[in-house]
């Protein structure tokens, strides 16, 4: 499988997601491609937040080889599925698609662990510091469920 992780600037929620994902991958060996993106690329460049890579790293997860980029058109041929964090996310990469089988690859993250409710990651990027650990947590239930359905 090649998954892509999108939120807003790729420094907070998706590099998390790509951690995590990656590492439960790695641990049943299953040579999965996992990436993340932005939809901004006021970022670019960037190491993940530091909030992020602390709370990674508290779960032995190290993200700090990550470099924040936006997403691109090629993206959507490479990847089986494009996960985003939450529903302003969907809008703009839903906008950014240019066919049918494009559109039905990008998927509401928290779908997995919460079926069609349309759920939202929160953005943790101005708010406190547990934040992050509640998007860690949320992160993590909804990559065990993909990986349980995609391994
Ligand atoms: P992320 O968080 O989308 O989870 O990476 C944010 C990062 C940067 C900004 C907003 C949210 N920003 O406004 O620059």
């Amino acid at each position: 499988m090649k998954i892509l992780m999108v939120c807003l600037g790729n420094i907070c929620r998706s590099p998390l997601a790509e951690g995590i994902l990656q590492e439960k991958s790695n641990q049943l060996n299953l040579n999965w491609t996992v990436d993340s993106a932005g939809t901004i690329s006021t970022h670019e460049g960037e190491l993940p937040d530091s909030r992020s890579i602390e709370t990674a790293d508290k779960h032995e997860i190290d993200i700090t080889g990550q470099c924040s980029r936006p997403i691109q058109i090629s993206d959507f041929e490479i990847y089986d599925l494009i996960y985003v964090m939450d529903n302003s996310n969907y809008t703009d990469v839903l906008e950014l698609a240019q066919t049918a089988k494009e559109r039905e690859k990008i998927k509401l993250i928290l779908n997995e662990s919460f079926p069609k409710e349309n759920r939202n990651v929160p953005d943790p990027y101005f708010g406190e510091n547990d934040g992050f650990e509640k998007v860690y947590q949320m992160l993590d239930k909804a990559c065990a469920v993909i990986i349980e359905k995609y391994k």
